[in-house]
């Protein structure tokens, strides 16, 4: 244990932070979170203060082990433990009924709580460290891409974390499954690395709500109120184009590219020597969603700093790990999508 501790001086050192109240940027799978004790209601308030947030938008939390769930929630069904078991620790966050009393902030005094208990190893150590659940959002100022490297991230956070854990680039950097169980479907509101087919093989039916690719009203209420925000979008102008033939689709961003005095294209990897003449930034190959995943938040902070009038990206196909990529990227365009047909 000793030894463990000299070997780990930031976590410990982090842990404290958050002990005594204060805010830790951390890595984990998915990507970065900006962590603070669950249970501390003063300390999560600083987490919205620090973003930005809407105060009616509740934080996952965090933990290590199923001990901690205990203290947290309560009337855990059997299709909510079989869950649980097969998808963590990893990106998968569960909505469940949230004992009474606690972390209120963290909750926006719902009767829910949103748990994940991730698989990378600082912020398992971290949480365990702590030893009590850590309330996190993803680590941007609302509304802005996750970050899914320090470097990214850094001059926005600055000063207002007090404690740093650099652990590298996020693996998959998209934000976990986020899904809630009503009688015995699964409900995806947020699509991510765990995917609907994943999902079927442990319960017996799964549906993605109907707000994951959908705009929604001002005033809808939905079952998670971070569906409703703007989010990850750059300030230029950015448009979704997609479609089952690769050709017709190049062939529209082609279009739209010529019309405009200068854009940008995101392009996957394949279709990169297509678009020659054009700034092009490669996403990653169309037969490897995890590398599309992996860079696409990062990209879209990019995109700002070429001045162009235009931002045309590319659609995958909305399937699997796909379907989370597009759902973000519908957003980034804030809904500017053209379909290829
Ligand atoms: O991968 C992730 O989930 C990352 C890392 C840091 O763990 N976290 C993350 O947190 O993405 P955030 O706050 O950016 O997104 C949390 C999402 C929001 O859409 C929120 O509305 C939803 O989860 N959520 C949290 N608690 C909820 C609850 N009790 N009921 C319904 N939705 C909830
Ligand atoms: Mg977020």
């Amino acid at each position: 244990m000793e030894h463990w501790k000299e070997e780990n001086k930031e976590i410990v050192e982090a842990a404290k932070v958050i002990r005594k109240g204060g805010l830790v940027l951390f890595p984990t799978e998915t990507v970065y979170g900006i962590g603070a004790n669950a249970l501390n209601d003063e300390a999560v308030k600083k987490i919205f203060v620090a973003k930005g947030r809407a105060q009616d938008n509740p934080l996952i939390l965090h933990i290590s082990d199923m001990d901690m769930l205990s203290q947290i929630a309560d009337n855990i069904s059997e299709l909510e433990y079989r869950l649980m078991d097969a998808f963590w620790p990893g990106p998968f966050t569960i909505v469940l009924n949230k004992k009474e009393g606690i972390a209120n902030v963290a909750t926006c005094n719902g009767n829910t709580c949103g748990v994940r208990m991730p698989s990378n190893k600082i912020a398992h150590d971290l949480i365990k460290e702590t030893n009590c659940p850590i309330a996190a959002p993803s680590a941007n100022i609302s509304g802005r891409p996750s970050g899914t490297n320090l470097k990214d991230i850094m001059e926005e956070l600055q000063g207002k974390v007090d404690y740093m854990i650099d652990g590298g680039e996020c693996e998959i950097g998209l934000e976990s499954t986020v899904v809630r169980v009503i009688g015995n479907e699964v409900r995806i509101l947020r699509p991510g690395k765990i995917t609907k087919e994943e999902i079927e093989s442990v319960a017996s039916s799964a549906t993605i709500d109907k707000n994951v690719m959908g705009s929604i009203n001002a005033n809808e209420r939905v079952l998670s109120p971070g569906m409703k925000y703007r989010h990850y979008a750059p300030n230029t102008q950015c448009v979704l184009v997609y479609g089952e033939d690769n050709e017709k689709m190049v062939e529209e961003i082609l279009k739209i590219a010529k019309e405009n005095r200068k854009a940008l294209i995101l392009s996957t990897t394949e279709n990169m020597e297509k678009y020659i003449g054009f700034e092009c930034l490669d996403m990653g190959s169309k037969i490897n969603l995890l590398e599309i995943s992996h860079n696409i938040f990062s990209l879209l902070r990019k995109v700002d700093t070429y001045e162009v009038d235009v931002a045309i990206i590319e659609g995958v196909k909305a399937e699997g790990l796909g379907l989370a990529i597009m759902n973000r990227l519908i957003r980034a365009c804030e809904h500017h999508y053209i379909e290829v047909n």
